[in-house]
């Protein structure tokens, strides 16, 4: 009884929960909406023209063509491998500790904007 009751009132719970990541495996990641304000305010700094991380390896983030390009050497994203992508190895620090993104002394990403890249990745890291 009591279950049958409570049944309906849950589902807008469950939807809620779903859109705020609670189930962060099968949420679709968004480049625009959470992936581009990530890099924007963490990375994009130094990933300009004229700027230390652009003039050294070539990596701008000017839009989503430039960071699909990658670096110099070439891309730092791997659609569907977050593993092998450099860019989440970095921001993961699973790099060299010379080479961790944000560079220098800046503060790592936190946990929430790691797993939003590395999901992004995952997904395909599509324009969307
Ligand atoms: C304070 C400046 C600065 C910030 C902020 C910064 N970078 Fe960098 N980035 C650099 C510099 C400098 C290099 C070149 C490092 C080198 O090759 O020794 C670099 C290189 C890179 C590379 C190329 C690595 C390679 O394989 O050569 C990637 C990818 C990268 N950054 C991603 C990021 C991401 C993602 C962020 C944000 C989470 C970020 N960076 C934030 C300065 C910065």
């Amino acid at each position: 009884m009591h279950g049958i009751h409570l049944l309906p009132a849950s589902v807008p719970l469950c939807v809620a929960l779903f859109a705020t990541g609670c189930q962060p495996s099968t949420r679709e990641v968004s480049y625009s909406t959470d992936v581009a304000p990530i890099l924007e305010k963490h990375c994009k700094a130094c990933h300009m023209p004229g700027q230390a991380g652009y003039v050294v390896s070539g990596f701008e983030l000017q839009n989503y063509e430039t960071l699909m390009k990658g670096t110099q050497y070439g891309p730092v994203v791997l659609p569907g491998d977050p593993l092998t992508s450099v860019l989440v190895m970095l921001i993961e620090g699973r790099a060299d500790p010379s080479l961790k993104m944000p560079h220098g002394d800046a503060e790592p990403l936190d946990r929430a904007d790691i797993a939003t890249i590395r999901q992004w990745v995952e997904q395909g890291a599509k324009n969307n």
